[in-house]
């Protein structure tokens, strides 16, 4: 087995992130080494808690930590202020001290909430990411974006907080449910064909084993992407330019999300369709050849592509395009591919353009 052991730089912070298997029955060990406490509080979600926790329970125990478990309902309506509350009420019961970690064993969403509540509680504890879903591992975890949603929007509330260590074990990803898999892998393509091309080229040979979840395909693709989003927020930590490049595909992503109530496509599948569109755009207005275009297309393609569901049109996604926080007074702003490996943040006024991208898509099916 390989592992790997790659570390994140930026002006504050410096910390690791372990990638390897069978990591989480080491996490108790790993900690100690870390954090002069004796007490933790352990965050999951209940499904990845049945699952794993135990083995994370155990090794803490067995290195002498006292352990505070909570469990919150899995899903994205436990991304609240209220749950954050509960989670408070836990600390103080535990008695957490400055230097006690909180840590988040689960997808984004125990990662994201958990990551608040260290954040904010005692001004800031230390936060231990052990996250469970492909989309944490290669995403969330890394990069220090934590938020708790607002009944008006997503994610309004929150911080940038970085973690004190990742740990990441790519086995736990056996019992991820199918779709949820397939759409952390688009985010995973997203950092080959926006940051890094030598990554891109990999996927190219790998994606097979990937989609089969071959053990060291994973471990590999998962280091790629995290040092892809580590060389972005080294420079950018704080999303006042290049950062936004990762939000490649995620324009018109967003978009499909909202237009669908956020109860239709996973996260990753509504960036699948929007990277195609993007590669459209970047196509069209010549900021993209078609040989690199066709090549990045293949790619994609490898990924399932999610129907629309019926009666959505073009001009519902334009609506939420239009009401995205990102924008610009009135321009939008789009991430468009300028050649494997980089990318272009540029406003597209073009809204024929926009609408003929989005049913690209609508008509495929
Ligand atoms: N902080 C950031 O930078 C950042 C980046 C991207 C997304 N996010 C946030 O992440 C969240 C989405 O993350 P997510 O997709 O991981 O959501 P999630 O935490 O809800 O996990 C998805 C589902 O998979 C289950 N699951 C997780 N790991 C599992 C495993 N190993 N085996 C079986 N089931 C497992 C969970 O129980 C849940 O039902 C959103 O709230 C989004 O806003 C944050
Ligand atoms: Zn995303």
């Amino acid at each position: 087995m390989s592992g790997y052991n790659l570390q994140v730089k930026t002006a504050g912070f410096n910390y690791r992130v372990l990638i390897e298997e069978n990591g989480l029955s080491r996490v108790g060990k790993s900690l100690r080494l870390l954090f002069p406490s004796t007490r933790t509080l352990l965050i999951s979600d209940r499904t990845v808690y049945n699952l794993y926790g135990e083995v994370v329970l155990q090794s803490l125990v067995e290195q002498g930590w006292q352990v505070e478990v909570l469990s919150i309902e899995p899903g994205e309506q436990s991304k609240t202020l209220d749950q954050a509350a509960r989670l408070y009420d836990a600390a103080v019961e535990a008695g957490l001290d400055r230097n006690s970690p909180v840590i988040a064993l689960g997808g984004g969403v125990p990662g994201d909430l958990a990551g608040f509540v260290a954040a904010t509680y005692l001004r800031g504890v230390p936060l231990v990411m052990l996250p469970t879903s492909l989309l944490a591992q290669v995403d969330s975890s890394v990069g220090g974006k934590v938020a708790v949603n607002h009944p008006r929007g997503k994610n309004l509330i929150g911080a940038i907080y970085p973690p004190g260590i990742v740990i990441i074990d790519p086995l736990v990803l056996k019992s991820l449910p199918g779709d949820q898999f397939q759409a952390g892998l688009a985010e995973v393509l997203k950092y080959g064909i926006v940051v890094d091309s030598s990554f891109f080229y990999w996927l190219e040979k790998h994606i097979i084993e990937l989609l089969k979840a071959e053990p060291s395909a994973l471990a590999g693709a998962i280091s790629g992407s995290v040092k892809a989003k580590a060389a972005v927020v080294e420079q950018d930590e704080y999303e006042n330019n290049y950062r936004r490049v990762l939000n490649f595909g995620h324009t018109i992503g967003h978009a499909l999300e909202a237009a669908t109530n956020y109860n239709y496509y996973l996260h990753g599948e509504a960036v699948l369709i929007g990277m195609f569109a993007a590669v459209d755009m970047a196509e069209t207005l010549a900021v993209l050849n078609d040989k690199q275009g066709g090549r990045i297309r293949n790619l994609l393609d490898q990924i399932l592509l999610k129907k629309p569901p019926a009666g959505l049109t073009a001009e519902a996604v334009i609506d939420k395009l239009r009401q995205d926080k990102k924008r610009r007074e009135d321009d939008l702003i789009f991430v468009l591919p300028k050649e494997i490996g980089e990318a272009a943040i540029m406003p597209v006024n073009d809204r024929v353009l926009i609408k003929e991208v989005i049913e690209n898509y609508l008509n495929k099916h």
